[in-house]
């Protein structure tokens, strides 16, 4: 809906009118598109003022720390709803009732097993391969054996694709740690919720079964719900970007799983866990305190901070609660819990921290938690990309249901050579 008008003035002279579009919620947006044929392009690098899209799935009011998946707020859905409700109503718009999510539930389970040739994929990787490598991979090979699946234009085929993605994340995730360290493969089990079956996937063994506590069932679980869905970030405008030029579903989302990696992203949890380490003991936090602080050392605080989030992050806030009740429960002692819990304490009364509004944020907690749990840091990453396919595999239906879609093309500020003369190599 075009409410009202913005002009840019060049020099004064107002070259163009362009309309302003609202939404149900958030910034109004200034439509832009017919700018260039008015000889100017907008400069935006790291998209920090560009709305690339319209979208009904989530909201996000970083200044108020709001976060919604279609209507739901964050904390209502991790305390009272699991993950698969979650997906569910990600997917479809809507909560479900009680037999449209046992139906969802029964898809989603009977879709867990692998083809037995993906399988073979993991043989050709070195076993001390980065799990994310391993996924990354397999997820794009999964292309290649549902090709009756792939016409992204019929939306039963895409809904297929997006069950299979959602179920078979946690099983080439699970595969992935197992092959790492040398133990056979476990197959998923019917009988056990989503987040259960993972678990069981990750520790059983041919010689013991695992229990499944039902606490950290929970805490895994809430960790999936809090990771579905961030409304456009890298990853999931990469999966938009790799599916407007009609690329298939699992390479999207292998694009979306390379975009998730980096430390800046999907990477934190691990770097978070990976700085600790190096800090060591809570004797030492004052040290990597000043660092960080200090403009001339590249030195960050992995797991505070957030482009978005400038007064706290909702996610956070759950999550927090989530890992006190579990280091309570589990009862670990384990000192590098004590330099995180230590480091919260100084991060949230530090001036700097303060002032700049650098939070922790989700993956200082979930790391935590994680680690608690037993989970090997190298996985943490991985477990951030099973729970957020949903969340891409939701924006690339929902772009291809859009009418008039077009490929995604950024323009650029040009600054290198112009005009030069070729002068062939026999002569240079
Ligand atoms: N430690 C120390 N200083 C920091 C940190 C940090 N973690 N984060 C930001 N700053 C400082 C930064 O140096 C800058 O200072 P100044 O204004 O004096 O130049 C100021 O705070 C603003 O930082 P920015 O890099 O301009 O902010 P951004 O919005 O571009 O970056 C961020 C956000 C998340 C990339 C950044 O805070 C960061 O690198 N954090 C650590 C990595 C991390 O935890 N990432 C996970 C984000 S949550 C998961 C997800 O949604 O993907």
């Amino acid at each position: 809906m075009a409410d009202s008008k913005a002009s840019l003035s060049i020099d004064g002279k107002v070259i163009a009118d362009f309309p302003i579009l609202t939404g149900s919620a958030g910034f109004d947006v200034i439509d832009i598109r017919t700018l260039g044929s008015h000889g100017y392009f907008t400069y935006d690098p790291g998209f920090l003022a560009t709305a690339s899209c319209e979208s009904a799935i989530t909201f996000i009011d970083g200044g108020k720390g709001i976060l919604q998946h279609r209507g739901y707020a964050i904390d209502d859905l991790a305390k009272k709803a699991d993950y698969l409700e979650v997906c569910y109503i990600l997917l479809n718009g809507d909560a479900p009732t009680k037999s449209q999510y046992d139906e969802f539930k029964s898809t989603i389970t009977n879709h867990t097993m692998v083809h037995e040739k993906l399988v073979h994929f993991f043989q050709g990787f070195l076993p001390d391969a980065h799990p994310m490598a391993m996924v990354c991979a397999v997820v794009g090979a999964l292309s290649s054996f549902y090709h009756s699946d792939l016409d992204i234009n019929e939306p039963t085929q895409r809904m297929r694709s997006a069950h299979r993605l959602i179920a078979k994340m946690p099983t080439i995730a699970a595969m992935a740690y197992k092959y790492s360290i040398g133990q056979p493969f476990v197959y998923p089990r019917n009988d056990l919720s989503y987040a259960e079956n993972f678990l069981h996937m990750m520790f059983s063994v041919p010689a013991e079964e695992y229990k499944v506590s039902p606490t950290v069932a929970a805490a895994m679980d809430r960790i999936f719900t809090l990771h579905a869905d961030h409304e456009q970030n890298a990853s999931t405008s990469t999966v938009r970007l790799a599916g407007s030029s009609g690329a298939n579903p699992y390479a999207c989302i292998a694009a979306g799983v390379a975009s998730l990696w980096g430390p800046a992203h999907g990477g934190a949890n691990e770097a978070c866990l990976t700085m600790l380490e190096e800090i060591g003991s809570v004797d030492n936090i004052a040290k990597y305190v000043a660092k960080a602080k200090d403009k001339n050392d590249s030195f960050r605080l992995m797991g505070f901070g957030h482009r978005v989030y400038k007064n706290f992050d909702p996610r956070a806030t759950v999550m927090r609660e989530t890992c006190h009740e579990v280091l309570k429960e589990l009862n670990i002692q384990d000192p590098l819990l004590d330099v995180a819990m230590e480091l919260e304490r100084i991060a949230l009364e530090d001036e700097y921290f303060v002032s700049k509004k650098l939070y922790p944020n989700v993956d200082f907690y979930s790391g935590i938690i994680l680690k608690a749990i037993g989970i090997p840091t190298s996985m943490f990453t991985v477990i951030f990309a099973m729970s957020r396919t949903v969340g891409w595999i939701s924006h690339w239906d929902e772009m291809l249901s859009q009418p008039g879609q077009k490929i995604g093309r950024p323009r650029q500020k040009y600054t290198g050579e112009i005009n030069r003369t070729f002068v062939p190599l026999d002569e240079r």
